[in-house]
């Protein structure tokens, strides 16, 4: 079932009155459930999409539909966006702040404590963690609200290489678990590969070409299957208009 579809988006931005066209004819539908990577060289058009889809911005032209009508999105940036003065619970319960019943509250807030491995660090403050954990934080807080669908805007980008491949690892385990659609943009070939179930390249403001990934988690970057599926987005980013 198709939880979002775009048809001919397109987006310019005015910048001192010259048009600087960010996004052309996009058409993309994803289906319920999907882990899809938008993979692409800075400037393509990533974030403009992404912003776009959460009504952070607006499209010049094309329709966006979701299904159901009033999806609920969630964000995680490549920034954690913590409130420094809240808990890692409390950051996590703040999507919840207008649930009425708070036995739901506390027990979301708990399974999502579990799975992201911060149950120890519940009561510890945003400057009290690392930034894995508060990047986990960010992602609990998009999971207990329960969206619809997850938008990631290169959410692993800031952290130093170790965390990050603990965390891509994480967050297969996480999707396979909680079931979610997620959109996850990135500027890095492997990450979009280790991740996707279906990679869109982006290129000039277009998607210029889409794979699927027929490959179980967790995924080994050395093997052939990979690296085959790896030269072919390469080849597609190196060709994009
Ligand atoms: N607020 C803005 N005003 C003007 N131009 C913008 C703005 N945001 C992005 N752009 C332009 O749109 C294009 C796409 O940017 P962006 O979506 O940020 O790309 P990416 O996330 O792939 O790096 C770039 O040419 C960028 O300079
Ligand atoms: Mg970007």
């Amino acid at each position: 079932m198709a939880v979002l579809t775009l048809n001919n988006v397109s987006k310019t931005y005015l910048l001192e009155n010259r048009q600087v066209s960010a996004l052309t004819n996009i058409n993309l539908t994803v289906d319920s459930g999907q882990f899809v990577t938008f993979v692409g060289r800075s400037g393509c058009g990533k974030t403009t999409l992404l912003r776009i889809i959460a009504g952070l911005e607006q499209k010049t032209c094309g329709q966006i539909t979701f299904q159901p009508t009033e999806a609920k999105i969630g964000l995680v940036f490549q920034e954690p966006r913590l409130m420094p003065w809240l808990t890692v619970e409390n950051n996590m319960a703040f999507a919840l702040q207008q649930e009425p019943d708070r036995e739901y509250v506390k027990a979301t807030v708990d399974h999502y404590l579990k799975l992201l491995r911060l149950e120890d660090f519940r009561h510890a403050y945003p400057s009290e963690i690392s930034g894995g954990m508060a990047q986990r934080t960010a992602l609990g807080r998009a999971l207990c609200y329960n969206p619809d669908i997850i938008l990631m805007d290169e959410p692993l980008g800031a952290l130093d290489a170790f965390t990050r491949a603990t965390l891509q690892k994480e967050l297969t385990q996480i999707f396979q678990e909680a079931h979610k659609t997620i959109l996850f943009v990135t500027h890095d070939v492997d990450e979009a590969v280790l991740l996707g179930e279906r990679i869109v390249v982006m290129g000039g403001g277009q998607i210029c070409n889409e794979l699927a990934v027929p490959l179980t988690y967790p995924r080994i970057a050395a093997s052939k299957e990979f690296y085959n599926i790896r030269s072919q987005v390469l080849a597609a980013i190196m060709e994009e208009p």
